[in-house]
């Protein structure tokens, strides 16, 4: 819009976030024109609503048809003296009365108003309103100098003149009417703040809603570029798409701000993500350049919130905005869970990532915006059975108390920590900071950057002493790689030096580490994460590395596998093969948050145990002891027991149980053959001997083996299958309790608990 434009605008203050702009004065700016522009209106109607009668009738004559008899065609009365233009301020304005002749058609006002006789005081000051938002639009098309922006104040100039000669109700009329795009980009903001920071303690996630909040706020008071400043500025974009979007927003949201008559709506609740993206750039760079010149003039209570959460947040914010997977975009985010939207005062978020990826591609751009892509992958369904949100609201609200030990930065203490979360709580306090880095031919070198390469290239070298140093500082240096660098003190301390292969839809990892007095600190952990994360945005679901022999397990602990899920023509010929080494791939699952995600864990645990908990509360109800045992009864269904069905327990699948001693033996001796047989059974043939697992007794205090089990069939013990079966299952039990998860025993005991059961079946033992 150019500066001549009547309608002035501007934004609030950076720092107001409430759903007006800010008074004059207020905050930040001197005062807003927005404020200033729609106040002047708004003291000009007042002042007309109060002026006798003869004063209205003459204002709506203006803007009424002559009902003369003999069809007169004038629609407008005219007066015979009109005032200066520009009015002159020591003249007194004119005064009519009705007899007053009209300069065009000679008829008097009172024949141009005879339909105003009967009409309520308040649908004359109604009208009265739309008469001066008229006459605010006519100065605007004749000030305004942008092409487009005058043709819609032509529009809408027409539009109200057609109410007030009909006495009629301002309506757009367009082909589309708002909402133009869902989600909106409030609930979009909301999704974010939902989705980035749900696991923060409250006072925290507080601080994001007041961000979140200031942001919108200023996008509902933002100046949009006129479609051909847009052009000048970026030709390639879709030029058309955001001229109706221009459109609509001078229409619905952007005029009636100053014209009261039209039906005015928020622009964070009509438009959406394409709206966004088309602002986002140049609106971010202005808040911090903003925010930067008036640093000083902040309330000191805002001045944290403002110079170093909102341009993090806002660095968050576009991530999502621009990429092409981000979930915050889809209708139905967490639509299952919370029924709705959900209102930013009731948002979970935190300020804890503090990543700032820099990267210096080609023009230091971002990616362009492109068509969103189905988001079947990161779809939240609602499941039969979910927790109602608010329960979850409510048990969260416990957990994040800052009394309570759970939270995040108390949680270090725990001997269950996840490995990261030193990390990332270091992280958090600018301890450490994470970037992807790369040598470029098109940009002049960044000393800070190559400072950096230089010591990845170190890094790398010393802690892979089997790779020549030549190549290793070929490969930092070389355009295609990219390095996610982590920097501590300043200085270089780990990284990983990987290749994108788009077209390939995978990454290689070249080389991973962290400098020897920094590692098993969750750095590794964190790295990964980070990288994981990075190409979720970049739409690269696929790592492959070739690992060392001795980093087979730390690729193991971060999701990688020998078991290569991109099929080999994808990437044969392009990933470089190393000898002695194993290749190793991970697929990515871009709904996850991999640096949040032990914490989220964490928090689900939390949450179920105190579900578990208030369960629990709820059915307490003590049974009296039962005492038909006394009487003689040596054995009753688990079911009848009072009470044992409201904790939750079900029977598990029944089976049959067979009568006859002889024919359960041989069915138990047939099956544990089997069992036996197995090739996964090795670990289990015999008691754990005491100096082949230390500790073993101290950890597992009912031990049990497939000899021993041999014996008791013997000796006739089993008597019923449960007994034989509840053997058995300890076997397994116990395995998974003492060896890790990765262990062959562990795995060993998983198949052989899965043959068992096919045989357990197969026999009729428990049903199919
Ligand atoms: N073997 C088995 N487990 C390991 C190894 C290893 N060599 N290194 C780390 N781990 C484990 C850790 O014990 C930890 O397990 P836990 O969570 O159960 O306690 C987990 O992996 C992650 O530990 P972090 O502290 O997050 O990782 P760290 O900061 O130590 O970094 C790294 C791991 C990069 C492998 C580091 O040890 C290193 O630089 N090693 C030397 C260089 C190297 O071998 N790099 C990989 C070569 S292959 C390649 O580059 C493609």
């Amino acid at each position: 819009m150019s500066g001549s434009a009547g309608i002035q605008q501007g934004s609030p203050a950076i720092g107001a976030a409430g759903s007006a702009p800010a008074a004059p004065g207020a905050g930040g700016t001197e005062g807003s024109g927005a404020t200033v522009g729609s106040a002047r209106i708004a003291v000009k109607k007042a002042q007309l609503r109060s002026s006798p009668r003869p004063k209205k009738l003459e204002k709506l004559g203006v803007y009424s048809s002559c009902k003369a008899e003999g069809a007169c065609k004038c629609n407008s009365w005219k007066s015979q003296n009109p005032p200066p233009t520009p009015p002159r301020t020591d003249q007194q304005p004119n005064t009519f009365n009705l007899q007053d002749p009209c300069r065009s058609c000679s008829h008097t006002l009172g024949d141009h108003v005879t339909h105003l006789e009967n009409v309520s005081e308040e649908e004359m000051n109604r009208l009265l309103g739309i008469a001066l938002d008229v006459e605010y639009l006519n100065t605007c098309v004749h000030k305004e100098e942008d092409a487009d922006t005058k043709q819609v104040y032509f529009s809408l100039f027409k539009l109200l003149r057609k109410c007030i000669l009909q006495m009629g109700r301002p309506v757009v009329e367009a082909q589309e009417s708002p909402p133009f795009e869902k989600p909106s980009i409030e609930q979009g903001v909301n999704n974010f703040v939902q989705y980035k920071f749900s696991h923060l303690p409250s006072k925290e996630r507080q601080t994001i809603v007041e961000l979140a909040k200031m942001f919108l706020n200023q996008i509902n008071y933002w100046q949009l570029e006129t479609p051909s400043q847009r052009r000048q500025r970026a030709p390639a974009d879709d030029a058309a798409g955001y001229k109706v979007n221009y459109t609509r927003w001078l229409c619905y949201c952007n005029v009636p701000q100053f014209c009261d008559s039209l039906p005015r709506y928020e622009t964070t609740q009509i438009f959406g993500r394409t709206l966004l993206r088309s602002v986002f750039t140049v609106m971010r760079k202005q808040l911090l350049e903003q925010a930067r010149q008036e640093k000083d003039k902040l309330p000191p209570e805002k001045r944290t919130l403002i110079l170093t959460h909102f341009p993090k947040f806002l660095s968050m914010l576009e991530e999502e905005v621009y990429s092409h997977s981000s979930p915050i975009w889809s209708e139905e985010f967490l639509a299952g869970s919370s029924g709705g939207p959900i209102p930013i005062h009731t948002v979970q978020l935190s300020i804890d990532k503090t990543a700032s990826v820099l990267e210096p591609s080609p023009g230091g751009q971002k990616r362009k915006p492109s068509e969103p892509l189905p988001h079947e992958e990161t779809k939240k369904l609602r499941i039969v059975g979910d927790i109602p949100m608010e329960l979850i609201n409510e048990v969260m609200a416990t957990i994040t108390d800052p009394a309570s030990m759970l939270g995040p930065e108390t949680s270090l203490l725990s001997a269950h920590s996840a490995r990261d979360e030193a990390a990332r709580l270091e992280e958090r306090r600018g301890v450490i900071e994470f970037h992807v880095i790369g040598n470029s031919l098109n940009q002049k070198p960044n000393k800070r950057i190559l400072m950096w390469l230089v010591g990845l290239q170190n890094v790398f070298s010393h802690q892979l002493p089997r790779m020549p140093k030549e190549y290793i500082t070929r490969l930092v240096f070389d355009p295609k790689h990219k390095t996610l660098s982590l920097i501590k003190d300043g200085r270089v301390i780990g990284g990983i030096c990987f290749r994108m292969f788009p077209s390939q839809s995978f990454t290689e990892i070249v080389f991973c580490a962290v400098t020897s007095n920094e590692q098993v600190k969750g750095y590794g952990t964190h790295l990964m994460n980070h990288l994981k994360e990075y190409h979720i945005k970049h739409d690269i679901l696929n790592f492959l590395t070739y690992a060392d022999e001795y980093a087979i397990g730390y690729f193991k602990k971060q999701g990688f596998s020998k078991d290569i899920k991109v099929p080999m023509a994808k990437y044969l010929g392009y990933i470089k093969d190393y000898e002695g080494a194993t290749l190793m791939g991970c697929e990515l699952n871009p709904s996850i948050p991999y640096t949040e995600f032990s914490v989220i864990i964490k928090k689900q645990k939390e949450i179920i145990k105190k579900l578990i908990e208030r369960k629990q509360a709820q059915i307490r109800k003590v049974y009296p002891g039962l005492s038909c045992f006394k009487e003689g009864v040596r054995q009753i269904p688990i079911e009848s027991i009072p009470g044992i069905r409201e904790t939750g327990w079900k029977p598990v699948g029944k089976g049959k149980e067979l009568k006859d001693p002889d024919q359960l033996y041989s069915t138990l001796k047939t099956i544990l053959q089997h069992v036996k047989s197995h090739q996964n059974a090795w670990p289990f043939m015999e008691p754990v001997k005491k100096t082949e697992a230390p500790g073993y007794y101290q950890v597992i205090r009912f031990p049990m083996d497939l000899k021993t089990m041999s014996e008791r069939l013997k000796s006739r013990y089993y008597t019923t299958r449960k007994l034989f079966m509840a053997d058995m299952q300890r076997i397994f039990t116990n395995c998974r309790e003492y060896n890790p998860p990765e262990s062959e025993y562990y795995k060993c005991a998983n198949l052989l608990e899965k043959f068992f059961y096919t045989k357990i079946k197969e026999a009729g033992l428990i049903e199919k």
